[in-house]
């Protein structure tokens, strides 16, 4: 029982890195911007969504501007020398992709089907450069 127990802990222990960035701060907003762009793109060329559709990009903004203003987990195994640069790399990324977003919401807002297809296209690209620089390993 005791070496069941010891077993338990040290799997736990073991597991529990690669599931903390979850509930990051961070996180817990990326989830929100990934709910509501995954949404707009299933009716982005629906012009009845329209308004639905800019709602949920003003929800993305909200989470995105949050995010401004946290730090990657990825951070904290950043050496101190490197920090600073580390942190306005990830601002000025997340700011890129703040912009897209907003050439996202004017694409849609004007009826632009494939200029909104386009930008959608350029935020995926960004989310995947952003996340292989700055999230760690999952
Ligand atoms: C449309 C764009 C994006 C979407 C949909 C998106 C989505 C996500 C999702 C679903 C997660 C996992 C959240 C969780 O573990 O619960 C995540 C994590 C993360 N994303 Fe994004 N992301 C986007 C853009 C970006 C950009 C541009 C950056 C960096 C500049 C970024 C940096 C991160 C980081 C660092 C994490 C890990 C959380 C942490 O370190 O605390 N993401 N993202």
């Amino acid at each position: 029982m005791k070496y069941l127990l010891a077993t338990v802990f040290a799997v736990a222990a073991i597991a529990t890195p690669v599931f903390a960035e979850e509930d990051t701060p961070l996180g817990k907003e990326m989830d929100k911007v990934n709910k509501a762009v995954k949404s707009v793109n299933r009716a982005i060329a629906d012009p009845a969504q329209k308004d639905v559709n800019l709602a949920k990009l003003a929800d993305a903004k909200a989470a995105m501007e949050k995010a401004l203003t946290l730090e990657p987990a990825m951070a904290k195994d950043v050496p101190a020398a490197d920090k600073e640069k580390f942190l306005a790399d990830y601002k000025a990324a997340m700011q890129e992709s703040l912009k897209t977003l907003e050439e996202l919401r004017a694409a849609i807002a004007d009826g632009k089907a494939d200029e909104a297809t386009k930008a959608m296209e350029k935020l995926t690209k960004s989310k995947k450069e952003g996340h292989k620089k700055f999230k760690k390993e999952d």
